[in-house]
């Protein structure tokens, strides 16, 4: 026999098989992996199974484990029944389909907040079989705010800047980081500017997270140097980036020129979210020009001395 001819024997035993016995399949839960809090007014979780030619089905509905149940149905009955922790929260009168071997499978929340992000698990016994399938759902809340501010680099002094970025009343735990990318590049180790980050739980489980770091701004790559702080929930598609801009001089010292803009330059302390840094306005061409003079008077100056 070629092995082809047994694969194919093998194949049609386990398709006899499973029709003998495997009458009860359990497809998928349909329904959200992600939803935005209070962006629809309901929730359905529809346990989409068959059972063929089975006898006794009962549909059960658990919460965050097998301990907590939340909704029963027993296929003979035209009712179903809520119950356990989420109990006022479920509609036990939705109706997914007219078929009566179906009709009250899913799970309808008649409202939708933070307090229904769990693992649901829909499980089905019958009289000879007993499967489930298990489906995670987060709901979760934007940030209410989300800033970057970038202090101090409106003072002459160099040393006490400080990028802070924070967000406010997001849930459930967001996933928060800080980027600084200079002109040349990423500035791949954040922990060498000592980031301080907080997370402050709220009473409604929703959190308010911060990130700060303090430099030198003397010590950063002359150029552009962007700060960019990324927002995100893992598992859900919510994602949002902040980001502002700070020009560094090519010289090592404040030339006259810039102190002298200074004195304009107002102190909107903090800055918000306006991309360019005033002190990138000072950057100029006249600015150039008169660091070249500089040079070149300074060379011609040697000059004269050796001759
Ligand atoms: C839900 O399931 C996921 C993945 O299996 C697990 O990481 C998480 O802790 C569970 N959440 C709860 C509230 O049980
Ligand atoms: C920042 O760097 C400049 C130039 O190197 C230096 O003069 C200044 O003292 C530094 N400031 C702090 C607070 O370290
Ligand atoms: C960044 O670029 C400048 C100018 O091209 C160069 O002088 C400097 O050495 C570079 N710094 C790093 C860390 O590569
Ligand atoms: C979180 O931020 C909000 C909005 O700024 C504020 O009302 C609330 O008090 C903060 N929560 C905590 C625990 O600090
Ligand atoms: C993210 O969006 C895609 C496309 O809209 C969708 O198919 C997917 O289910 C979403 N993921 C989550 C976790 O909501
Ligand atoms: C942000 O800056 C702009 C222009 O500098 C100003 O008009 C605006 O009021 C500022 N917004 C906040 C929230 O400070
Ligand atoms: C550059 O500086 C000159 C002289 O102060 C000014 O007139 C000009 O508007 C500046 N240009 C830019 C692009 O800021």
């Amino acid at each position: 026999m070629t092995r082809i001819n047994m694969f194919s024997l093998i194949g049609c035993l386990l398709y006899l098989l499973h029709f003998a016995y495997a009458t009860l399949i359990m497809n998928e839960i349909v329904g959200p992996d992600s939803v935005e809090s209070g962006s629809t007014d309901e929730l359905i979780l529809d346990c989409d199974f068959e059972a063929n030619g089975e006898e006794d089905v009962v549909l059960k509905w658990f919460y965050n484990g097998m301990e907590d149940q939340i909704y029963q149905w027993i296929a003979l009955n035209k009712n179903a029944y809520a119950m356990g922790s989420l109990k006022d929260l479920i509609d036990p009168t939705y109706k997914v389909s007219d078929d009566p071997n179906s009709m009250m499978r899913a799970l309808r929340f008649k409202d939708v907040d933070s307090a229904l992000s769990g693992n649901y698990t829909c499980k089905v016994d019958t009289a000879d079989e007993v499967k489930w399938l298990t489906k995670q759902v987060i709901v979760y809340s934007p940030a209410t705010s989300f800033q970057i501010f970038l202090f101090g680099v409106e003072d002459q002094f160099q040393g006490d800047e400080v990028v802070l970025c924070e967000a406010t009343n997001i849930s459930p735990r967001p996933d928060f980081s800080l980027h600084v990318s200079g002109s040349n590049g990423s500035l791949d180790d954040l922990e060498l500017f000592n980031p301080i980050r907080e997370e402050i739980p709220n009473e409604d489980d929703s959190y308010n997270v911060s990130i700060r770091i303090s430099f030198n701004s003397s010590y950063l790559e002359p150029g552009t140097t962007k700060f960019s702080c990324l927002l995100s929930i893992p598992g859900t598609n919510y994602s949002d980036t902040r980001s502002m801009e700070h020009f560094v001089d090519y010289e090592e010292e404040p030339s006259p020129f810039e102190l002298l803009n200074e004195e304009y330059a107002s102190f909107n302390y903090p800055s918000n979210f306006t991309e360019e840094s005033p002190s990138e306005d000072i950057e100029n061409g006249s600015n150039r020009i008169a660091s070249v003079v500089l040079l070149g008077c300074t060379l011609m100056f040697s000059l004269l001395l050796t001759m």
